[in-house]
């Protein structure tokens, strides 16, 4: 497990420097899927490089060394970001996120933890995600919290585009609450724990130009 993660369970990284084009995303095959919302998911990388939104559990295999999927021909500048963090990643998707209707009901409704760690080798790394979001949706957040139940323990990290950030989603209970009138899309990459992971997230620490996600009083 990285130093930071350890500490809250998530890292606010820069954001993306480049620009993005909606055409890396938007001409996909999205699939019918629902997970923190009304959401389809395309699929990028696999368990076999099928078209399978589904866990590598469901193949016996933990969540690492995923296989580019036929929609990865279409997106090869975030095929790209996904290979140039340098860590052993596995399944990788892009959201799309209709619009929420209000926190409340996503943090009743929706709110979860994930299972990242399902059948990884005893003595391996620890798989975490890593998002880069899309879209500029600087009004909406995930919602990230320790304790389910204690709004104490909830930080929020807001999404414009470009936002990275790497969470330890089998640790926090997230859901995004997204605000406006289009869906929200985002790449979510599963990665190994160990040292090329965090020689990425140094790379990419926080400036004074991203500041770290608002902690709540
Ligand atoms: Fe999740």
């Amino acid at each position: 497990m990285l130093p930071g993660l350890v500490d809250t369970g998530f890292i606010t990284l820069r954001p993306y420097g480049q620009a993005l084009d909606p055409a890396q995303w938007e001409g996909l095959t999205y699939l019918d899927w629902k997970s923190g919302g009304d959401t389809n998911f395309a699929v990028l990388a696999s368990a076999n490089g099928e078209d399978d939104p589904r866990g590598f559990w469901e193949h016996g295999l933990p969540d690492k060394d995923g296989v580019w999927t036929v929609n990865a021909q279409t997106a090869p500048v975030l095929r790209d970001w996904v290979t140039a963090v340098g860590a052993r990643y596995g399944r990788v998707r892009i959201i799309k996120l209709q619009p929420s209707t209000d926190s409340a009901s996503v943090i009743e409704r929706y709110l979860h933890q994930d299972d990242n760690n399902r059948l990884n080798p005893e003595g391996e790394g620890r798989v975490v995600r890593a998002w880069l979001n899309l879209t500029d949706n600087p009004d909406s957040y995930m919602i990230l919290r320790e304790d389910r139940d204690d709004p104490a323990t909830e930080h929020r990290i807001p999404l414009p585009m470009g936002a990275q950030f790497v969470v330890d989603t089998e640790r926090l209970w997230h859901a995004v609450y997204h605000v406006g009138d289009a869906p929200r899309y985002a790449m979510i990459a599963s990665f190994e724990c160990g040292p090329a992971l965090q020689d990425w997230i140094d790379a990419n620490a926080v400036t004074e130009a991203a500041p770290p996600a608002t902690q709540l009083a």
